[in-house]
């Protein structure tokens, strides 16, 4: 059976956050094409993971039979995430820009999984998972804009996520989401409607692929 994991980290809520509606679009479609299948979903905002600490850490790197208490205690939730990962078939992520880069609460969950020897490693066990971030700003950060070279979301990720953990990345992008929400930025919304419409038309494609159906 088909497993979809499915992490929000947007603070806003469904009815306002454009990322999350994009992700709801994503899941939809691929439920449609899977109805027996099961969706892990985490909403990291609602329900933050733990930091890595010294323990948990440490119990990455040790073998499980030398762990002592504290760090078979702290281990358990990085297994626990780690093992959804190991599970899924296809991966949906939000992550909206805070502050140039990801959400913290998303950075707190890719700690934990990044684990090396195993999730971490040339033959990582998430290899080759087919990979969807969906992520949202209100500026843009395309070339020539004033904001170019700032997008501190795409570089990172790819980083982790395909060079560390080896899954097969791609990337949705709306921007310009505060005209939706700025009067003041009226002139705006006609790029922000654009970029958010095709969104979720790559969401439902994205979707549809990783369902393992061909484009439509
Ligand atoms: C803490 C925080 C920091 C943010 N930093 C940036 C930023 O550096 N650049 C930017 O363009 N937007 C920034 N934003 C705006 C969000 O990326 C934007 O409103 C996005 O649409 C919010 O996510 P959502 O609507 O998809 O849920 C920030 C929002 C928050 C809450």
């Amino acid at each position: 059976m088909a497993t979809l994991l499915h992490i929000d980290s947007s603070v806003s809520v469904r009815d306002t956050s454009v990322s999350r509606a994009v992700t709801e679009t994503f899941r939809r479609t691929w439920a449609a094409h899977h109805p027996d299948g099961t969706v892990i979903y985490r909403d990291l905002a609602a329900d933050p993971v733990a930091h890595v600490t010294a323990d948990a850490f440490a119990a990455g790197l040790a073998d499980p039979r030398t762990h002592t208490a504290e760090q078979t205690a702290a281990f358990a939730l990085r297994r626990r995430l780690i093992e959804e990962l190991e599970q899924a078939d296809a991966i949906l992520i939000d992550a909206p820009m805070h502050t140039y880069t990801i959400p913290s609460t998303l950075k707190a969950w890719l700690d934990n999984v990044t684990l090396p020897g195993r999730t971490a490693a040339e033959d990582s066990t998430l290899a080759g998972t087919p990979t969807t971030v969906v992520t949202s700003r209100d500026l843009s950060y395309a070339p020539y804009t004033a904001e170019e070279g700032h997008d501190f979301v795409q570089n990172y990720l790819t980083a982790v996520l395909a060079h560390t953990l080896h899954l097969d990345v791609g990337f949705i992008v709306a921007e310009f989401t505060q005209a939706s929400r700025d009067p003041a930025l009226a002139a705006l919304l006609p790029l922000f409607e654009w970029s958010r419409d095709r969104a979720h038309q790559e969401a439902a494609v994205r979707a549809r692929a990783a369902a393992g159906c061909r484009a439509a």
